[in-house]
């Protein structure tokens, strides 16, 4: 399974043995690149930047660590390795030997699931393309391109599914990818949260944090497809999304371990006078990231899911692992609803709940890094907790989104949330004093003074390395 870097364009799948696919996929590459060079991230293009690439997908040994010529970075299509006599797991085709080929009468459900993930993969990079000019150190900024190069790599993953499996619509669709931009008034990309900017570098933490994670969630519930190739692909796709939640992760508790240090320094709450971001205004960031991304998960119930269940195109997340028929076809899972002035768990179909059921997996997942951001809150011997917002809080999609709600959810009017919502989410204010800090620190081994240096370098570097040279 090792990667040919010989070829034009690198991958694991034999593409010099299918002419056609070859070509189709060359005459896309030019049109990628163009789009990398004018919508990716900027100013980056005479950088030297220290990225880890793809040798093998063998589990462990595909990392390769170097500087890298940014828009010489080898973006490449690489699947993780077939697994013997792999079956559909759970719907209406459970046990049949898993699809090396799109099912017929399913094409379109595929495509359009497909097409959907991939469209998010670019429209993050859109939305991360200033944040190098700001960057607080070069740890960050490193890390910042690390996680722009695989969004790229991930759109070239969805676009060999696309070329490889649905001709002529297929390559349409590919194209398409590169014409939908985020934000953008008459073409925008396919999901809300990923036409908002990402303008300051705590988004970007929250957003690697909390929006990169709906991507694992929709990932590993891809991997799970009777669709082979999307499963394979998704699999080696999961191994890069680690690294970005690892971003967003220790990226927000360094921001907290700062305010926590100038707290403790100056013995004053007032963080924002000697510079730092205060905890308060954390909060509100991560109640706002949260809940955009919990909008991602969909309805709650969702008939579109429970057929993409039942087809045998979507599981659930670790389906395999879940005691039960893998068919749901009279199970019940409960979900909230609004009852009233609260709300109430009701059962519902297990199959139409799919979407809840993969919201609660992601909400569990979720307070994992809070808990540990707690930790440094509570080491500092300061008395605060970061909480995550109740799911009905600041909903755009599904039943909640018609109800006002505060972070703990209790249900609001409209006159109190007008009142209150200044307390829950990020102000003018607040974003102007961050977008304040955002100075660039470029020095190796320097960082901003808003945030904490990381407490190891990558790949065993040390602190003052040179991750990145500007040339
Ligand atoms: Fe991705
Ligand atoms: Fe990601």
């Amino acid at each position: 399974m090792s990667i040919d870097y010989q070829e034009k364009i690198p991958n694991n799948v034999n593409l010099a043995e299918d002419r056609k696919l070859q070509r189709a996929l060359e005459k896309w590459q030019p049109g990628y690149q163009q789009w990398w060079s004018e919508l990716g991230p900027e100013g980056s293009h005479q950088m030297d930047v220290y990225l880890r690439t793809a040798i093998s997908v063998e589990p462990g040994g595909w990392a390769n660590y170097g500087h890298v010529k940014m828009p010489d970075y080898r973006w490449g299509i690489f699947l993780a390795p077939q697994e013997a006599e792999r079956k559909v797991n759970f719907g209406a085709h459970k046990g049949d030997a898993a699809w090396q080929e799109v099912p017929g009468e399913y094409r379109a459900e595929l495509r359009r699931l497909i097409v959907t993930q991939g469209d998010t993969e670019p429209a993050s990079v859109e939305q991360q393309r200033h944040l190098g000019l700001t960057c607080p150190s070069l740890y960050d900024l490193r890390n910042l391109f690390q996680v722009n190069v695989e969004e790229g790599r991930h759109l070239w993953a969805m676009v060999y599914l696309l070329h490889a499996h649905f001709g002529r619509d297929g390559r349409e669709e590919a194209e398409a990818m590169l014409e939908r931009h985020s934000g953008d008034a008459d073409k925008p990309r396919i999901l809300e949260a990923f036409n908002e900017p990402t303008p300051d570098w705590l988004s970007f933490f929250m957003f690697t944090y909390f929006t990169d994670r709906d991507g694992k969630y929709q990932l590993a519930s891809l991997a799970e497809s009777g669709f082979d190739p999307l499963s394979r692909t998704c699999r080696f796709m999961l191994t890069e999304e680690a690294h970005h939640m690892f971003v967003g992760e220790t990226g927000v508790g360094r921001v907290i371990q700062r305010a926590c240090d100038i707290m403790n320094e100056h013995k004053t709450d007032d963080v924002r006078k000697y510079g730092g971001i205060d905890l308060a205004t954390i909060q509100r960031y991560l109640n706002f990231h949260f809940s955009v991304s919990v909008d991602l998960f969909g309805q709650e119930i969702s008939t579109n899911a429970a057929n993409y269940f039942t087809m045998g195109l979507k599981g659930r997340f670790q389906e395999t692992r879940i005691d039960d028929d893998h068919l749901l076809k009279d199970a019940i899972y409960q979900v909230a609803e609004v009852k009233g002035d609260g709300i109430v768990y009701a059962d519902q179909s297990a199959l139409t709940a799919v979407n809840e059921r993969l919201r609660d997996d992601y909400i569990r997942d979720c307070q994992r890094g809070v808990d540990k951001w707690n930790k440094v809150i509570q080491e500092a011997g300061i008395d605060f907790e970061m909480t995550l917002p109740h799911r009905i809080f600041h909903r755009g999609i599904g039943s909640f989104s018609t109800i006002k709600a505060t972070p703990d959810g209790k249900i609001i009017t409209e006159a109190d949330w007008d009142h209150k919502h200044n307390d829950w989410l990020p102000t003018d204010e607040d974003r102007q004093y961050v977008t304040s800090l955002m100075e660039a620190v470029t020095e190796p081994g320097k960082v901003a003074n808003w945030i904490a240096p990381p407490a190891k370098g990558i790949n065993g570097q040390p602190q003052d390395f040179d991750y990145v040279r500007f040339n």
